[in-house]
């Protein structure tokens, strides 16, 4: 849905607007900026310490005064001000217009462009709705920001990219908040096909016949137990004006758009989110659809793996053998693992063109959820320098992640009697690691990174940056991630 909040920068502030007001906390208490007249004691009283993200309207007769919490000076990040920036928006929702200098309450040592990028992220992420579904929306008041304070070029350049990240995190979430009997494979790639002719990206799609004649083994397999036809789907963005060779970086997307395990079928409970599936494929194409506006200088490959995952009469069997399209055999011995069969072909392809890094985002083990909980995702990466870009990125971006171990002496728990592996290792041990591993077999050695998402990309929470449904987790890392990209050398 499109974003309603408008944020703009100006000197002054229009008269009547709520104040929004960054204060930091310090041993002795909240220090309050002038113009604030409250004393130690109400704001006690009122349970307020300004610690990161807290709380506090003061209605007088001036107007509203919002205070919201930045912690203490010296652990202040870039991404505080995100925290911050989404609590203000909440606790304004009732509020018209909200006008705040929360840009200025950075230390120098912050960087003001990602200072302004993050308040901006943080404004509209947790405004975001999705409302399709509802016969009578609702709708919150809140519909302008005004950023005042210093303002100039730097400000505004991370005011506008803020607006494009949380653009492309609310068509990710747009994506995965629709339901499955809507977004199927055929609407998600048509929808991809309208994105890349708006935003000036290339786009191919490949139908199902394609993928047959493509030798596509892995979507056409895990597509045979559906009515609904697979899409593979594949996204260029040329850095315009580009001199001489520029370096390329390859996102590949789970994208099922719903996951019923298969012929072996989920139960109900484990099923019930499952149209979230397709949150890789969302985050890729969420990001893919605001790069030309970016302008990065490194070109961008996207690689969409769509099908469902059903149980219907022509579904793939256990111990069926699929074919990658790089000619690697895989046994199935859980149909329900059918993420890392969808994603080996869009891996095989990224190395066929040649990429020089891979990142594959993918709502791929339960496992992952088990290990990390719901607030991080799981990072396997084969390359040191490539791992220090994203860790670096995911931190800026305020996307919290953990590193696993690509960890060899279980890469025989794959082993398979007839086939170049399985498609699951062995119950209860190290099931996101083991996925990894399955997947490091189509990337040729490559520079390449996994994201399981399978905890973050969905919530039932509505706090913070969050909302309940799509969460558009991975965007903000990747665009920050392509945005300083530097080529890593092959190990
Ligand atoms: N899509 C699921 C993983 C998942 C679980 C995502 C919960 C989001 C929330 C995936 O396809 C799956 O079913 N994985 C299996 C793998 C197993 C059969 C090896 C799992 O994790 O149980
Ligand atoms: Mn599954
Ligand atoms: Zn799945």
């Amino acid at each position: 849905m499109p974003l309603t909040l408008n944020i703009q920068l100006a000197a002054d502030a229009p008269r009547g607007a709520a104040i929004g007001i960054g204060v930091l906390s310090t041993s002795k208490g909240p220090q309050l900026p002038p113009g604030v007249s409250l004393s130690a004691a109400t704001l006690k009283g009122r349970g307020f310490e300004a610690k990161l993200g807290q709380t506090l309207a003061i209605v007088g007769r001036g107007g509203t005064q919002i205070l919201v919490g930045l912690g203490d000076t010296g652990s202040l990040t870039v991404d505080s001000f995100r925290t911050a920036a989404a609590a203000l928006a909440r606790a304004s929702y009732n509020e018209t217009t909200l006008v705040t200098a929360l840009v200025d309450a950075a230390p120098g040592r912050l960087d003001r462009a990602g200072v302004a990028q993050a308040v901006t992220e943080g404004l509209l992420l947790a405004t975001y709705v999705f409302t399709p579904y509802k016969s009578k929306p609702t709708s919150r008041p809140l519909t302008q920001v005004v950023l005042t304070g210093r303002r100039g070029r730097i400000a505004a350049q991370g005011v506008a990219t803020g607006q494009l990240v949380a653009e492309a995190a609310a068509l990710t979430r747009d994506l995965v908040n629709e339901p499955a009997m809507t977004l199927t494979p055929k609407r998600f790639a048509e929808l991809a096909t309208t994105v890349g002719a708006t935003h000036g990206i290339e786009v191919t799609v490949w139908d199902e016949n394609d993928i047959e004649r493509e030798r596509l083994g892995g979507i056409r397999g895990v597509s045979l137990g559906s009515d609904e036809p697979p899409r593979f789907v594949k996204l260029t963005y040329t850095p315009k004006g580009a001199k001489g060779k520029v370096p390329t970086i390859a996102l590949v997307g789970k994208g099922i758009t719903f996951d019923s395990g298969g012929l072996s079928l989920k139960p109900n409970d484990g099923m019930l989110t499952m149209k979230c599936d397709m949150a890789g494929a969302g985050a890729v194409l969420g990001v893919m659809s605001v790069l030309t506006r970016l302008a990065p200088q490194c070109r961008v490959t996207g690689y969409l793996c769509i099908t469902e995952n059903m149980p219907g009469p022509s579904a793939f069997k256990l111990l069926d053998v699929l074919t990658a399209r790089n000619g690697k055999t895989v046994e199935i011995h859980n149909p329900d693992a059918e993420g890392r069969l969808v994603l080996m072909d869009g891996l095989s392809l990224a190395v066929e063109d040649k990429a020089d890094a891979i990142i594959d985002l993918a709502t791929l083990t339960g496992a992952a959820i088990v290990a990390l909980g719901n607030d991080m995702c799981a990072l396997l990466c084969n390359n040191a320098a490539f791992r220090t870009q994203i860790l670096d990125a995911s931190e800026r971006a305020g996307e919290d992640m953990w590193h696993l171990p690509l960890y060899k002496k279980y890469r025989k728990h794959l082993d398979s009697s007839i086939a170049d592996m399985k498609n699951i290792g062995l119950p209860m041990q190290a099931g996101t690691i083991v996925a990894g591993l399955f997947l490091e077999e189509f990337v040729d050695g490559r520079p390449w990174a996994h994201l399981d998402i399978a905890g973050p990309a969905f919530t039932s929470n509505d706090e913070g940056l969050i909302t309940r449904g799509g969460t558009g987790f991975g965007v903000r890392t990747l665009i920050e991630t392509i945005m300083n990209f530097k080529a890593p050398s092959p190990k």
